[in-house]
């Protein structure tokens, strides 16, 4: 296996970018990257090609939407057959209403749609529909969950704050304590956490949100009830129930984690993964609870319904649609994660994988992963370490531990990985002050 030792044009290339651009990338996270963010110029189904020469199999997936693999070609030709007809009307056209019924047909509860930009925009509509539809102002969210970067969202998720609860904790410096104050969080297959404050009806909660897979903090699938639980419990308080289905819809089956886990919200939150990693995100949901956007409930954007994002839209969900490959890419996460468990197990260090649906999860220096405590606790320094080890062989991978999947990733693209996984770990168990040696790791025992 020829090992990558260095990156000297990416580096440079960063070190160029930081001196007009803060932080050298697009956002905090990506600057975080270890060693230092790599600069790419293309990429290829399951593959990304940096400006050194080197090519990976990319499990990043841009942080999530690039579902189909880069650069789908169903998807570049629905857009160059929609470039030279226009960028964007401010007005209707053919692809918003086309698309909207395809989510109509899809997604469980979906009477209605509405189009926007980001995930965390269209949360903050389906809050926004939330409280002028119940007339009640706080939102509930649950530590561990992202709901987007927004003051009111980016509470009890890291840091000092992660597990607070049921007051907010802080999640960045600048942040607006009135924003805060409308929200109220909860703990995560917990419902008795939830029951005392959606029966207080001093809280005031209009609306329950949550990711019904805590896709960002472990992957964690909700307790068997749970989500009915919830259901039941928004059902006979009179509050919206919303799910986050920014990364699980489309994703982990047509209908998302609502068909996945047969339970239906009042309202869905999508973005990453309905095109194909251009810039779009839908609410849907109950008519009655939508249709307000017709009676006073303002819902803007420049940029709402474009057509370019709409035809890349369209190709994806039409893909998916043909082609199903859903079962097939959630056996291809489960065999990635066995490989990686028995890996671990054969080199001796603690650590534990699983997949849900096709993505998987790894963590160090635990056995176990089942709720946000057990996924805070891992080290995240010594996988760190891992994702520089798996880049030095070709494999680009997350921070945290998340590893999505997409269609074109091939049999022997797991293979592959696995291998290099396998290889990586040698760098691990060398470097000193990593994770912790042990043979009773989760691997092994299942
Ligand atoms: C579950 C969830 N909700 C909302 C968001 C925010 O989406 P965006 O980054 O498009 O604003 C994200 C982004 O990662 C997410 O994972």
């Amino acid at each position: 296996m020829n090992l990558i030792t260095d990156w000297p044009l990416s580096l440079a290339a960063w070190e160029r970018s930081k001196a007009s651009l803060s932080g050298g990338v697009s956002t905090g996270l990506r600057a975080s990257m270890p060693p230092h963010p790599l600069s790419f110029e293309r990429g290829q189904g399951s593959q990304l090609f940096d400006i050194d020469g080197n090519r990976y199999t990319d499990y990043v997936l841009g942080w999530g939407p690039v579902f189909l693999g880069h650069s789908h070609p169903e998807v570049v030709q629905a857009v160059a057959e929609q470039l030279p007809r226009g960028q964007t009307f401010g007005s209707g056209h053919a692809l918003e209403y086309e698309v909207a019924e395809r989510i109509v047909e899809f997604v469980p509860g979906a009477e209605r749609v509405l189009w926007s930009n980001t995930g965390t925009e269209a949360d903050q509509s389906a809050f926004r529909l939330a409280r002028a539809f119940t007339g009640r102002q706080r939102i509930l969210k649950f530590a561990g969950h992202y709901h987007g970067w927004q003051d009111n969202m980016l509470v009890s998720y890291r840091g000092a704050g992660a597990t607070q609860h049921p007051e907010p904790g802080a999640g960045t410096r600048g942040q607006s304590s009135a924003a805060m104050s409308d929200v109220r969080v909860a703990r995560f297959n917990d419902l008795e956490s939830v029951r005392v404050l959606l029966e207080n009806k001093a809280e005031d909660i209009a609306a329950v949100v949550l990711e019904p897979l805590l896709a960002n903090s472990g992957v964690l699938v909700p307790e068997p009830g749970f989500l009915e639980g919830l259901r039941d419990l928004c059902t006979r308080t009179g509050t919206v129930l919303i799910f986050d289905e920014v990364i699980t819809g489309f994703r982990l089956a047509m209908g998302g984690a609502a068909e996945y886990f047969r339970v239906t919200p009042d309202l869905t939150v999508m973005a990453k993964s309905i095109a194909a990693g251009f810039s779009l995100a839908a609410i849907a949901g109950r008519a009655d609870i939508i249709d307000q956007v017709n009676a006073g409930v303002v819902h803007a954007g420049t940029y709402n319904g474009n057509p370019i994002v709409l035809s890349a839209a369209k190709a994806t969900l039409d893909y998916l649609a043909r082609e199903r490959p859903h079962a097939t890419l959630a056996g291809r996460a489960q065999r990635l994660a066995s490989g990686m468990s028995d890996a671990l197990a054969a080199a001796g260090i603690r650590g534990h994988a699983h997949a849900v649906g096709p993505i998987a999860q790894l963590a160090l220096g635990i056995d176990r992963l089942s709720d946000f405590e057990q996924y805070l606790q891992a080290d995240w320094a010594a996988y760190d370490e891992l994702i520089v080890a798996l880049l030095r062989r070709g494999q680009f991978v997350l921070p945290g531990g998340r590893w999505y999947l997409s269609t074109a990733h091939t049999e022997a693209d797991i293979d592959q990985t696995i291998a290099a996984f396998t290889d990586a770990l040698h760098d691990l168990a060398l470097s000193p002050g990593s994770v912790e040696s042990t043979t009773s790791s989760a691997a092994a025992e299942r």
